[in-house]
C-alpha cells in the first residue's frame, strides 16, 4: 500500500464529511457538543429525504388503490405498548461494568485472556473510599505496575475528585481472582469485570401532563406501525374498503439505542415508513376461492389475486419493495435474509431482511414481515374493544361448505397451533374461531414491509459517491467528487448560470429561465466562477442537469439558435441544445 493510500480517510469519512460541508446531515446540537445518536439534515439533505418520503408515499398509496394514508401522532396510551409487547420485551441484553456502571451491549462482548485482580469496597489512607468491590483484568503480558497505574487512573477518572490524584490511591485488598490465566468478560473501555447479562427496554420514556407521576409515564414510539394497528377499525368503518386492503404511514421514531453508530444508520431518533397490508386468513381464502395458492420459483407476482394467502402476498410485497429501491437507484446493491425458524418471533410466519451494501458492510434496509393475527388480536385483547371485520363473500362462501369440508379445515389448524412453541389456541378457541369464521368475522392478518427512512437516504448517499483523481491543468492532481444520485431523487434537479457573470444580458436571461423553472423542478441559480467550477460544485451534491445560458441564447450565433440553451448532463457529460420554451418539459421527462 502507498503512503497516500495508507493516510486516505475511509469512504464512510469522506461521506460524512460531505454531507457536512454541502449541507445534508449536521450533528444535532453540534456547538454544545453534539448529542449521541442524533442527526439534524440540513437544506439538501431535507430535500433529498422529501424526495424519498414522496417517491415512497406515492408507490406505497397515491399509486394504488388498496392501499390508505394514515397520520397519527408520536405519543399514544402507554396500553398501547403493553398490548403489543415493547413494555415487556423491546429490550436489548446489556452488561455492566463493575466500576463505571457503563453499559455495553451482552453479544457486543468478546472473552478476553487474563488474571482477574479483586478489590474489595474499602476506605484508603487519602480518605477515598472504593464504591464497590470491583475485579478488573490483567492483561495478558501486562506488567503488574503498569496494571496497578492503569487501576488507579481508571479509579480517578471515575471518582473524580473525591478518589484524589491517581497516585495516592492505594489499592487496598488487591487478591488475585485466579492466578492461572483465565478468560473472562470485561468492558472494552474500562477493563472491569461486567455483571450478568439484564434486560435494558429501548422505549423512550416521557410523561404526559403536568404532574409527571409514574401514573403518567408514556413512550415516544419505537415504530410507527402500533398506531396503524390501534386505528385499523377506525379507517376501514371510515373508507369503505375490503379485505385485501393496507395502511400506510411515515413518521418519527425513537429508539434509547445502546450503541448508536455507523452515521445515521444507527440512530436514536429516525423516521420509519411502513405499511400493513390487512389479508384474509388462508382458511378464509380457501372457502371463498376453493384452495390457496402456493409459491414456487418464477410464480406470477405481477398482480394480486383472489386466491393469494399469505405466503404469496408476502413474496408480492418482497417483489414490490424491490422494484421501489429499483427505481431510486440501489437495485444493483440489494441482498435478502430470510430469516430461519429460530430467528422468527413466535408470532411470525415469514420475514425478509432487505439487505443493502454500505461502506461499512451488508446491513438491513428494511425488513417485511408476515406477522399473522398477532398485533390486532393482542389489541383486542387488551382493549376489550372487538376489531373484527365481516366479509359478506366469506359468509356467503361458507354455507355451501360441507360438515366434513369444515372439520377437515379446523383439523388442520388444530395441527399448526400444535406445531406451536408459545402461543397456541387451545381446540375450543380453534373451534370457536372457526365458528365466527364461517359467519364472515375475523381478525386480517398482517404483511409488514417496514422501512428506515433515514436509512435509505444514507443508503442512496453511499451508492452515488464517487471520487477520482484529475490533473488540474497545472499539473496538480485534484479531488473530484460526484454523487450520482438518481435524478428522481437528486435534492438540485437543475443548475441555471449565464456563461459570464459580467454580461447583463446573459445574467438577466439566465435569471428569466431560473425563474421559469424552479417553481416546478428544485433549481439552483450559480454565477460565481469559472464555468467548470460551477458543474463541479453541482455534481458534489448531485444535480443532475446544469442549464447555461450564453451567447447562443442571445442569438449572437444566429437566429436558429436564438432562445435555445446548453444542457449538460452529469453523468457522461453529454451537451444538449434546448430550446428555452421546450426546456421544462425536456428535463421533467428525464427525472
Ligand atoms: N414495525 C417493525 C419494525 O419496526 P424494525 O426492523 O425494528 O421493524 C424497521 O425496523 C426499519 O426501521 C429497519 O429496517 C430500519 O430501516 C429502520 N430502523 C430501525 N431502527 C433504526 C435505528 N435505530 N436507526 C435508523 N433506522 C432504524
Amino acid at each position: 500500500m502507498s503512503a497516500s493510500a495508507k493516510s486516505e480517510p475511509p469512504i464512510m469519512e469522506k461521506i460524512v464529511s460531505l454531507c457536512k460541508r454541502r449541507g445534508f446531515i449536521y450533528q444535532s446540537s453540534e456547538i454544545y457538543g453534539g448529542c449521541g445518536g442524533v442527526w439534524d439534515y440540513g437544506p439538501l439533505g431535507a430535500e433529498l429525504k422529501r424526495n424519498l418520503r414522496d417517491a415512497w408515499w406515492r408507490t406505497m398509496t397515491r399509486e394504488r388503490e388498496d392501499v390508505l394514508g394514515l397520520d397519527a401522532c408520536i405519543l399514544m396510551n402507554p396500553a398501547i405498548w403493553a398490548a403489543s409487547g415493547h413494555v415487556a420485551t423491546f429490550a436489548d441484553l446489556m452488561r455492566e461494568c463493575s466500576l463505571t456502571n457503563k453499559r455495553v451491549r451482552a453479544d457486543h462482548v468478546d472473552p478476553q485472556d487474563g488474571i482477574l485482580m479483586n478489590y474489595s469496597g474499602a476506605q484508603s489512607a487519602t480518605g477515598w473510599k472504593l464504591p464497590r468491590a470491583i475485579a478488573v483484568l490483567m492483561k495478558k503480558g501486562e506488567h503488574i505496575e503498569s496494571f496497578r497505574k492503569r487501576v488507579r487512573l481508571l479509579i480517578a477518572s471515575n471518582a473524580g475528585e473525591a478518589a484524589g490524584k491517581p497516585e495516592e490511591i492505594e489499592l487496598l485488598d488487591e487478591t488475585k481472582g485466579d492466578t492461572v490465566e483465565q478468560s473472562i468478560d470485561y468492558h472494552p473501555e474500562t477493563g472491569a469485570a461486567l455483571g450478568e447479562a439484564r434486560p435494558f427496554n429501548l422505549m423512550l420514556k416521557t410523561y404526559l401532563g403536568p404532574t409527571a407521576t409514574e401514573a403518567d409515564v408514556t413512550y415516544l414510539r419505537p415504530e410507527t406501525a402500533q398506531a396503524i394497528f390501534a386505528q385499523f377499525k377506525n379507517v376501514f368503518d371510515s373508507s369503505r374498503v375490503k379485505v385485501p386492503f393496507g395502511i400506510c404511514q411515515i413518521g418519527k421514531a425513537f429508539r434509547n439505542e445502546v450503541t448508536p453508530k455507523n452515521f445515521t444508520f444507527r440512530s436514536r431518533e429516525f423516521e420509519q415508513m411502513e405499511l400493513e397490508f390487512f389479508i384474509k386468513p388462508d382458511e378464509a381464502v380457501e372457502i371463498i376461492s376453493g384452495s390457496v395458492a402456493a409459491w414456487s420459483e418464477g410464480a406470477d407476482l405481477s398482480g394480486p389475486k383472489p386466491d393469494w394467502g399469505w405466503q404469496m402476498w408476502h413474496r408480492y410485497w418482497v417483489d414490490q419493495r424491490t422494484k421501489f429501491y429499483q427505481s431510486i437507484g440501489l437495485g444493483d446493491v440489494l441482498e435478502y435474509y430470510w430469516q430461519s425458524p429460530a430467528d422468527l418471533a413466535h408470532y411470525a410466519r415469514a420475514c425478509v431482511d432487505i439487505l443493502c451494501e454500505f461502506p461499512f458492510g451488508t446491513e438491513e434496509l428494511e425488513g417485511i414481515a408476515a406477522r399473522g393475527d398477532f398485533d390486532l388480536s393482542q389489541h383486542q385483547k387488551h382493549s376489550g374493544k372487538s376489531l373484527e371485520i365481516f366479509d359478506e363473500e366469506l359468509k356467503t362462501a361458507a354455507t355451501a361448505l360441507t360438515e366434513e369440508a369444515k372439520e377437515a379445515l379446523i383439523q388442520r389448524r388444530l395441527a399448526t397451533e400444535l406445531a406451536k412453541e408459545k402461543g397456541a389456541l387451545t381446540e375450543a378457541e380453534v373451534r370457536a374461531w372457526f365458528e365466527r369464521l364461517c359467519k364472515g368475522f375475523y381478525l386480517p392478518h398482517v404483511i409488514e414491509p417496514s422501512a428506515g427512512l433515514d436509512r435509505m437516504a444514507l443508503a442512496v448517499l453511499a451508492k452515488a459517491f464517487h471520487q477520482y483523481e484529475k490533473e488540474d491543468g497545472k499539473g496538480k492532481s485534484e479531488t473530484i467528487t460526484i454523487l450520482r444520485l438518481h435524478p428522481s431523487i437528486a435534492p438540485v434537479k437543475v443548475g441555471v448560470f449565464p456563461l459570464l457573470k459580467n454580461k447583463p444580458e446573459l445574467v438577466s436571461k439566465a435569471r428569466e429561465v431560473y425563474q421559469l423553472i424552479k417553481g416546478r423542478l428544485n433549481s439552483f441559480y450559480d454565477e460565481a466562477g469559472a464555468i467548470g467550477r460551477r458543474y463541479a460544485r453541482q455534481d458534489e451534491i448531485g444535480t443532475p442537469f446544469c442549464v447555461t445560458v450564453d451567447f447562443e441564447t442571445l442569438g449572437e450565433q444566429g437566429e436558429e439558435l436564438k432562445d435555445t440553451v446548453t444542457v449538460r448532463e452529469r453523468d457522461g457529460g453529454a451537451q444538449h441544445r434546448v430550446k428555452i420554451s421546450e426546456l421544462t418539459c425536456w428535463l421533467a421527462n428525464r427525472l
